[in-house]
């Protein structure tokens, strides 16, 4: 592969790096932002508009990646605007109980119709972590199940096996080598952890024969959003309900990236499968930091104050500026009878068949993988993705990152992370699409 064409002036992008660099760790907050994933180094973004970012050196793209899905009606939404300059006029949080959050709260209710109770976090991961601890005290069990490939946050337990490793490190499906994501994290805290293969209805039948009497809970992706866009297979997560309520286990769907992005109920409404514990993020609060565990009153009561109660402080929990925009951002997407979703699945399924006519058309093995507003792009001879060791061993992340860096020089906003996924927000207009499809045939061109 050629060098990546450097048409776009990059001269103040590279100048804020270099200082980011003085004062932070690898001039970045997270390590998917920086140069391990960006081999020019980061752009760095100065502003958005719908579904349009500018640099620093003002280089204008269109963003597929959305803050990694976090802005579910794009950059300075004028109705988010609005919510947050009357909400910071009035005072943005007094950490006491307020009618935002009682608001947002109602509004959740309505939409999501597991959510008997809604606790408010402030991020993803702590409503994984969360999730996690209302389970095993509401079952008395500590063990729980963790699919592969799988990425439910940072919080310590949940750290095993969701990096892509070379296939000869991954062990036998049946018994999976355990690999650590992180360091620091105590052995002992893996102790409770049984590490499955996702989308094998054979080794989770014996997972759950073995086991099933010592499992709290099985957590899972409704679909697999770590690792790019991975469906289940028919039937699987009807069978996981099955068996977790067969043995007394809790089933958490971890809705963080799916919630409120393809249906109001998440896609455990579109799948028509009942979980016992929901957790929300990203698209929930439009660009501000917010996550949610949902569930029947009988598990999330367990947050109750007494003697053995779930504890769950935070001195930003339900932030009252986060919760009036998570109002306002749920009534836009439930505005005109839920026509942001129409739009979102329609604007989604298009970008995915008109990309795989641009690979088809220019002879480049890629699949484009999902439905609605999220999808992934696979260099790979195979015909589908169904699982983290397919992804190990059969996708080409690496010519995946240089793809990306082609559609970055020509005004495509996207992470070159194989790992990731497209997200379409109700800011892109069909115009948009229009731009990828001719950018990506002039990237597969200078694919060679
Ligand atoms: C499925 C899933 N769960 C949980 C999280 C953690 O969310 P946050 O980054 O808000 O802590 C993420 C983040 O990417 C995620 O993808």
């Amino acid at each position: 592969m050629s060098d990546i064409p450097k048409t776009r002036r990059r001269t103040k992008s590279r100048e804020w790096f270099a200082r980011a660099l003085e004062s932070l760790v690898e001039g970045v907050n997270s390590p998917s932002r920086g140069r391990a994933v960006y081999s020019l180094g980061p752009i760095v973004i100065e502003r958005g508009t719908g579904s349009h970012v500018f640099d620093v050196d003002w280089n204008e793209y269109i963003d597929f990646m959305m803050a990694f899905g976090a802005l579910i009606h794009g950059h300075a939404h004028p109705a988010i605007v609005d919510t947050v300059a009357q909400a910071m006029a009035e005072g943005s949080h007094f950490a006491a109980c307020t009618a935002p959050e009682v608001e947002a709260a109602e509004r959740f209710r309505r939409l999501v119709p597991t959510a008997e109770r809604v606790r408010f976090t402030n991020t993803g991961s702590e409503a994984t972590m969360l999730a996690l601890r209302l389970a095993r005290a509401h079952t008395g069990r500590t063990k729980f199940v963790k699919f592969e490939g799988q990425y439910h946050g940072w919080y310590d337990p949940y750290l095993l096996n969701a990096h892509p490793h070379p296939p000869e490190m991954l062990g036998p499906a049946e018994s999976p080598a355990r690999i650590p994501d992180s360091l620091g994290i105590p052995e002992g805290v893996f102790a409770d952890v049984i590490v499955a293969p996702w989308n094998d209805v054979a080794i989770l039948e014996r997972v759950f024969r073995e086991q099933g009497g010592e499992i709290a809970a099985a957590i899972t992706e409704p679909v697999m959003a770590n690792l790019g866009c991975i469906p289940p297979r028919a039937g699987y997560l009807e069978r996981l309900r099955e068996l977790t309520q067969q043995s007394g286990a809790l089933l958490i769907f971890d809705e963080v990236v799916t919630g409120f992005r393809y249906a109001p109920g998440g896609l455990q409404q579109k799948f028509g499968i009942v979980p016992d514990l929901s957790t929300f993020g990203k698209a929930l609060g439009a660009g501000f930091p917010v996550g949610a565990v949902a569930g029947p009153s009988a598990i999330l009561n367990r947050l109750e104050w007494h003697d053995s109660m779930v504890l769950h402080y935070g001195t930003f929990n339900g932030h009252r500026l986060t919760m009036k925009v998570v109002s306002t951002n749920l009534d836009l997407l439930m505005a005109n009878d839920a026509a942001a979703y129409k739009r979102l699945n329609e604007l989604g399924d298009a970008a995915i068949h008109g990309l795989r006519d641009v690979f088809r058309r220019r002879k480049v093995a890629a699949i484009v993988q999902g439905f609605g507003p999220m999808f992934q792009i696979y260099f790979t001879e195979r015909k589908a993705i169904h699982d983290y060791r397919d992804y190990c061993a059969h996708v080409d992340t690496r010519k995946y990152s240089y793809f990306i860096h082609l559609l970055l020089e020509r005004g495509i906003y996207m992470t070159p992370s194989n790992g990731l996924h497209w997200i379409i927000s109700t800011a892109h207009k069909p115009s948009d699409i229009d731009q990828l499809f001719l950018v990506a045939d002039e990237a597969c061109a200078a694919l060679g």
